[in-house]
């Protein structure tokens, strides 16, 4: 199949890349930076879609960047590359002579209230609450593709853990050095999936014609996981003490208040509809995923 990617550069792109190139796909990414098997957003829009099977995106803006403050213009940006971008594939797809077999489009489970005893499923409401959930639900509706023709998915992701990226890269070190811990009382639900099974997931809805709709992208064991518990994993998995507990007014000090939303509070996610689509996932657990990630 031959799969465009938006936004394959980043963190989850570079595995999805070598896994989709691996089972035999050929793949072009969408991006801002000129390369090889690479088109710019301004040749898609001038130029409209080019001969593909398949469509994923995963462009977006780095929220967790402790370099950059929340402000308006920050925000702004946060939603533009998120939306629009998505809206731009969208639109190249409703317009292709040959569109896509199908189109899937990575969010988060921002879209779910956080909450210590609520389980989510799928099915269940959310996306009207705060910046972040509304931002889930007008990413979802720009991905939208009238008619049949393309086949449509939405995953959505929770703290995705891998060795080049992400919130491990970000709290490695830290931990390395035995200052590592837990995020305020740790007690809030820690969302994770390994890339691995991320990426498996996209492969998944690639490749098999009756994944549809949404479908949550989390590991079975987030459910019951916590903050505390994802440290504690990794003071094991490192064989360093992980006690000190970083205060919720620092992290409010760094993020602000809205956005360290992401890490005082969680979402306690059940993949429901990935395992009834016989994906298999390949970490279900914290500590064989940490192991893999940090051997
Ligand atoms: N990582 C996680 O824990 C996590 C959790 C839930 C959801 N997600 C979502 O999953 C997707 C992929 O995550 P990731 O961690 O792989 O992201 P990432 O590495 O931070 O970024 C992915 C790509 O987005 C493009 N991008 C960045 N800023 C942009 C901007 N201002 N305008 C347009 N494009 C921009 C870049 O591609 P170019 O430089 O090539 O243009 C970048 O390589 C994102 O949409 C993210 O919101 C991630």
């Amino acid at each position: 199949m031959r799969v465009l990617v938006g936004g394959g550069s980043g963190f989850v792109g570079r595995t999805l890349t070598q896994l989709l190139r691996s089972r035999g796909h050929e793949v072009t990414l969408v991006s801002r930076r000129p390369g090889k098997d690479r088109i710019s957003w301004d040749e898609l829009s001038r130029l409209g879609l080019p001969p593909c099977e398949g469509a994923i995106n995963l462009s977006g803006e780095n929220v967790l960047n402790p370099f950059r403050r929340w402000n308006e213009s920050f925000c702004q940006k946060v939603i533009a590359s998120r939306v629009e971008t998505t809206k731009t594939l969208a639109k190249a797809i409703a317009e292709a002579e040959n569109p896509p077999h199908v189109w899937i489009l990575v969010t988060g489970v921002g879209y779910y209230r956080p909450s210590r005893t609520i389980e989510y499923t799928e099915d269940s409401p959310g996306g009207d609450f705060d910046f972040f959930s509304r931002l889930v639900t007008r990413w979802e509706a720009a991905a939208k593709v009238p008619g049949n023709a393309t086949r449509q998915v939405v995953v959505r992701s929770g703290v995705v853990l891998g060795r080049d990226g992400g919130a491990i890269a970000q709290m490695l070190w830290p931990f390395r050095l035995g200052l590592g811990g837990p995020i305020a009382s740790g007690l809030q639900p820690f969302p994770w999936i390994h890339v691995a099974d991320l990426t498996g997931i996209l492969a998944h809805a690639l490749e098999n014609g009756s994944v549809n709709k949404v479908l949550n992208g989390v590991a079975p064991s987030a459910v019951t996981t916590t903050n505390g518990d994802f440290a504690q994993a990794m003071g094991s998995v490192l064989r360093r003490p992980a006690f000190l507990p970083l205060p919720s007014f620092v992290v409010s000090a760094i993020f602000g208040p809205e956005r360290s939303v992401m890490l005082l509070e969680g979402q306690r996610v059940v993949p429901k509809r990935t395992l009834e689509s016989n994906y298999r996932f390949a970490f279900p657990d914290l500590t064989s995923a940490l192991q893999d990630i940090l051997a």
